[in-house]
Parts: structure tokens; sequence; C-alpha cells
């Protein structure tokens, strides 16, 4: 195991460890911005594999046997997931896991958002749903979302000893240790009660059920029910070509800044994650706030 500065540098450095120049990566989208980022840093060619509303955002064994070649070095995994949320069931962590196994790629697996799930549906580890994976699998974690200790850069990356090895040998000559108050902090959180944890998660879940209801009280938004992480991420494609007073956005792009210049709501467009046509909102903000923010964009769009 190694200790690095937030999740973010885990993820930076595993794609450095297992990707070669040339490499293709198999990069599940809508996905978080910055692992088709990481990926070109590394050398290697983020390859898309593409799931809408109607799959929950979550992609199939038929898919990714579709997207591979014999250039495929690694997949990513994400779950639950930003930007979508969603969370994939036991056997469908199995499925995902059992054929990247058959294939030998490495599976890059992100768990920063493991403790964060709803509605009873339960975190399952791609390790455990699969472990012939072992030899190939590099698990990535941070205390930023579980703890909301974004600020204090602790996350960690599980893999076999050599993975960890390459990895701990570039972080040495790259930025050295975690700072030790950070680290001594993070082992707190870690060995601490969940409590806190808890009534956190009750706090999201609130505020998910109360997303999720005014998104889709909007005509032409179809927002499906997230059961992970502090997203929600609609599906705005029947709002594309549509005429908003004198506006007519084309693009989920344009939407976002119709939204931000008329209902001074914040939304992330769905380019920033993938293919147009969605928009993602973080409902990690005050009730308030939220209700705010909802009534704004139902008065911009235009209520069912
Ligand atoms: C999926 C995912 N992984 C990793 C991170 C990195 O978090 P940090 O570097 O703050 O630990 C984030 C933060 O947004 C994330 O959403």
């Amino acid at each position: 195991m190694l200790v690095t500065n937030g999740g973010k540098q885990a993820v930076y450095e595993a794609f450095q460890t297992v990707v070669d120049e040339g490499d293709d990566v198999l990069l599940p989208a809508p996905y978080w911005t910055t692992y088709p980022e990481a990926i070109r840093l590394a050398g290697g060619n983020p390859i898309e594999v593409f799931a809408g509303a109607d799959q929950e955002y979550k992609v199939t064994p038929e898919q990714l046997e579709a997207a591979y070649t014999e250039n495929t070095k690694a997949l990513l995994f994400c779950s639950p997931s930003n930007p979508t949320g969603s969370v994939y069931s036991d056997e469908e962590t199995k499925a995902v896991g059992e054929w990247a196994a058959s294939k030998g790629i490495f599976v890059i697996s992100d768990e920063i958002y493991q403790h964060l799930t709803y509605d009873g549906v339960e975190f399952t580890s791609i390790a455990q749903a699969a472990p012939e994976l072992h030899d190939h699998l590099i698990l990535l974690n941070g205390v930023a979302k579980t703890y909301a200790m974004t600020g204090w850069r602790v996350g960690w990356m599980v893999g076999p000893k050599d993975v960890i090895k390459a990895a701990a040998n570039l972080q040495s000559h790259l930025s050295s240790n975690v700072n030790n108050v950070a680290q001594r902090a993070a082992l707190a959180a870690l060995n601490g009660p969940m409590d806190q944890v808890s009534a956190m998660r009750e706090a999201f879940d609130r505020r998910r059920r109360v997303i999720v209801d005014g998104l889709n009280a909007i005509d032409g938004v179809v927002c499906p029910t997230p059961t992970g992480a502090f997203y929600a991420y609609p599906d705005v494609t029947a709002l594309l070509g549509r005429e908003f007073d004198g506006v007519t956005p084309q693009t989920s792009a344009e939407l976002a800044e119709m939204i931000l210049e008329r209902a001074e709501v914040a939304v992330v467009p769905g380019e920033a994650f993938g293919p147009s046509g969605y928009l993602r909102l973080s409902y990690a903000l005050g009730d308030d706030d939220l209700a705010e923010g909802l009534s704004r964009l139902q008065k911009v769009l235009g209520a069912k």
C-alpha cells in the first residue's frame, strides 16, 4: 500500500505505473474529468465506452468486449461513480471483474465513494467480487469524500507489490511522503467512530431525493435515481434545440451557460465527462440552498 497526496495522486500514479506509450485504457463514460487526462499524461489513449441514462450509466462486459483490442492495457472502474452517482451491483461488479480477468488486463478501481450509498444499495469491491483479478488490480481510495476531508490531501493505493514499488519510486522523486500531520488526521478518521459519516449520509440521502424529484419535475429532464456519491446526472437531450426566451441551447455546455446566467446556478455540462446532453449537479450543499437552486432551475427551464 502507498499513501498518496489525495486520491488524485493515486489516480495519476496508477496510470503512470501500468500504462506505457500507446496503450489503450478502457474508460467507462460518463467519467470523472481527471481520468482521461491522467491516462494521457502516462502516454495512453483513453477509449470511451459510453452508457446512457437507460443503462443507469453502467457499462456491460459486452460493451467492454466490443471496445477491447490487443492494445488494451487497463480498465478504469469507478463505483459509486463521479459524475453519475451510479453503483454497480454485486453481480454487475463480478461480471466486469471476471471479464477483465479473462483478458489479463489491469483494473484500476476507484473506491473513494464506497461509504456513500443509499436505498439499501451496498458497495461491492471488485477485489471481493472477482478475486481472480488479484495480480492485476489496483484499488484507489482516500479520506476526501467519506470524512469530508478534501483539504487534508490523503489518499492511498493498494495493489500488486511490483506496482506499488514502482509507484512509490515515482512518488519519492515527485512529492515524497504525505505530511505527517495529515496522515495522523487520516488515521484518526479511519480508526474513529462512523456516527458522523452516518449523519452526513442521512443528510445526503434527504437531499438526493429532493434533487431527483426537483429535476424530474422539469419538462424534458430525465434523471435516474443515483444510489451513491453526491451527484445527480440528468439527461437533458430533450431540452437541446428548444427555445427559452430568445436563447436556443444546442449543447449541454450552452444550456449550462444559460442556466448560470439566468438562474445563477452552477451546473457542470456533460461535455466535461463525455458526451453532450447531460448535466452534473452536486447535492453536497445545504437544504435551503438546494431548494432555492431547484426552484430557480424550474423557473428558467419550465416545470412540467
Ligand atoms: C472519483 C474520484 N476519485 C478521486 C477523487 C480525488 O479526491 P482527492 O484527490 O481530493 O482525494 C475525486 C474527487 O473529486 C473523485 O471524484
